[in-house]
């Protein structure tokens, strides 16, 4: 059963950027874009590699790896060697925290 976790202030994540957030195991990546906030897994979907290092440009996540690229908002893989798709959790800002639904 899904549920709402509470995860973080807005303010923890800069504008443009992204923080790795862990919950029951699961290895999640929160986003702040100009378009809202925004979950999907931590992990890249080519190889073991975080990214939280990657470079956040408008709702896209670039790896910091191989350069492999994703929709932030879809999970989405846009560019190469990225060719599977990332999960990603709904988010929603409330009461002054950001809660993503797991
Ligand atoms: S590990 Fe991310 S693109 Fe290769």
């Amino acid at each position: 059963m899904r549920q709402w976790i509470d995860a973080c202030a807005p303010d923890d994540i800069d504008t443009e950027d992204l923080i790795a957030w862990e919950y029951a195991g699961r290895r999640i990546a929160i986003y702040n874009t100009d378009q809202g906030f925004f979950a999907t897994d931590l992990m890249c979907t080519h190889e073991d590699q975080s990214l939280e290092d990657g470079l956040v440009m408008d709702c896209v996540i670039e790896c910091p790896l191989h350069g492999g690229r994703f929709d932030i908002c879809t999970g989405k893989a846009l560019s190469a060697p990225a060719s599977t798709d990332l999960a990603t959790y709904p988010v929603k800002v409330h009461g002054g925290r950001v809660w993503v639904q797991i």
